[in-house]
């Protein structure tokens, strides 16, 4: 098993990519399905997410080839098509359940392993069923499978309100409706930027949607997509995770392909923790205070602060200056790496969704493990602060979303190692 040595290092400086959005490029891999033929997506990022997904798409009888960070899918024609995902890979990535949609678009018909729980809570798929009964899907889940298929007349558009506006979801309607019957309605859509990107990609292969990155999403079904050549944009967890790096060890970082449109409410909460956050010819570039200062932060749904920077700010804040209340809205289990951060010297207390930190002078360095991706990452910030040495394990959760995160933190000044 492997796991990443940190010692604190002083400031990072630097200039980093944050390369292309892992929950896009993962959507548009999935996306595909819905046309036969060869599709290209560029700026893909080279994590273990991506590989699993390419995975998935092979066992539908895709055929991925990658070139560095450019994959080329060849989708088959429908009959080729397996309307099968098996449980060995849905169980490695909930975000599979994407490729629902675009199956029952195409093939009229999905078994889907049902994703199991992981480390942020348990997150079920009934937004995705009832939104795709309404479309005209009927389900009934046996062995451990979702299995849906779609009524003689096909898919129709319909009005759907959703009951929450769940990020997979909105990509699972848009994926159905684009190949449905008449106009749709996706009303309280989800609005983040990877859901636009996915509307933008779907766009070019001939759909007709429009309000994109508003909470209406009308769409208007054709017969048939066409392949296309699609960049995904840049990973805005994977820019704050950086962001954050620099903010936590009184550095200044420069984002390369930072997109500060896609991250407003966070760089507002990292200015009131003292950060000076600024958009420059190389980038966007956070100059870090001696000391960061406490800040009150609640996750929401996009636009809202989002609730996968959250492991990130709790760590920042177990340093900075005064007391902070960081609330969760999104995730019940989404504070498993406090315990970790305790152990570094944080002074962190939970009482329900909500967590107190006390900001303390220093932390300091500890074996620990990383539960999920994001609190991994918050780990690694830690650790690059820390007193002594931080040795992380379970960093295949951090390859999941963070392409050769030591390098680049290497790059930056930070003392990291990889061990196996
Ligand atoms: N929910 C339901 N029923 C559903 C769907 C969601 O109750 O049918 C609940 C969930 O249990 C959760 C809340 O709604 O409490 C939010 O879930 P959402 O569906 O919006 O999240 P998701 O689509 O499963 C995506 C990202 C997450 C990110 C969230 C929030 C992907 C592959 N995953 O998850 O990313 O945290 O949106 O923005 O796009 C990550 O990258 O590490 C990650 C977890």
């Amino acid at each position: 098993m492997e796991s990443l040595l940190l010692r604190p290092n002083g400031p990072l400086k630097g200039i980093v990519h944050a390369g292309g959005a892992k929950n896009s490029a993962l959507k548009l891999m999935a996306a595909t399905l819905l046309a036969e033929g060869s599709h290209v997506l560029r700026n893909v990022p080279q994590i273990t997410d991506v590989a699993i997904m390419a995975e998935v798409l092979e066992a539908l009888g895709a055929k991925v080839s990658t070139q560095g960070s450019t994959l080329t899918i060849v989708v088959p024609a429908t009959e080729d098509l397996v309307a099968e995902a098996p449980y060995e890979l849905v169980e490695q990535m909930r975000a599979s359940i994407v490729v629902l949609g675009p199956l029952l678009a195409r093939c009229g018909r999905a078994r889907v392993s049902l994703p199991g729980g992981d480390d942020i809570g348990s997150r079920p798929i009934d937004i995705h069923v009832d939104g795709l009964a309404k479309l005209g899907v009927s389900f009934r889940t046996q062995h451990g499978y979702v299995e849906g298929s779609v009524s003689e007349g096909g898919l129709v558009g319909q009005n759907i309100v959703l009951e929450y506006p769940s990020h997979t979801a909105t990509d699972n309607l848009l994926m159905a409706a684009v190949l449905a019957k008449g106009t749709s309605v996706i009303d309280n859509a989800a609005r983040e930027p990877e859901v636009e990107d996915l509307a933008i990609m779907l766009n070019k292969m001939g759909a007709k949607i429009s309000g994109l990155g508003s909470s209406r999403l009308v769409i208007e079904g054709v017969e048939q997509l066409t392949p296309t050549d699609h960049a995904v944009i840049p990973d805005r967890v994977v820019a704050a995770t950086y962001l954050l790096a620099a903010a936590i060890s009184g550095g200044s970082v420069t984002i390369a392909d930072g997109r500060p449109d896609h991250m407003e409410m966070l760089l507002a909460k990292l200015g009131v923790m003292g950060a000076d956050v600024s958009m420059t010819p190389e980038g966007l570039r956070l100059d870090a205070p001696e000391r960061l200062l406490a800040s009150d932060v609640a996750t929401l749904p996009y636009p809202g602060v989002a609730t996968d920077y959250k492991p990130l700010i709790v760590a920042a804040l177990s340093v900075a200056e005064g007391v902070s209340i960081v609330s969760e809205n999104l995730f019940e289990g989404r504070f498993r790496y406090i315990d970790e951060l305790r152990r570094m010297g944080a002074d962190i207390r939970t009482e329900g969704h909500h967590a107190v930190i006390r900001g303390v002078p220093s932390l300091s360095g500890a074996p620990v493990r990383a539960p999920d991706i994001r609190a991994g990452a918050a780990l690694v910030l830690a650790g690059l602060v820390a007193e002594g040495s931080t040795e992380i394990s379970g960093i295949e959760h951090i390859d999941r979303g963070y392409e050769a995160i030591e390098r680049r933190l290497s790059a930056l000044g930070a003392s990291v190692e990889r061990r196996s």
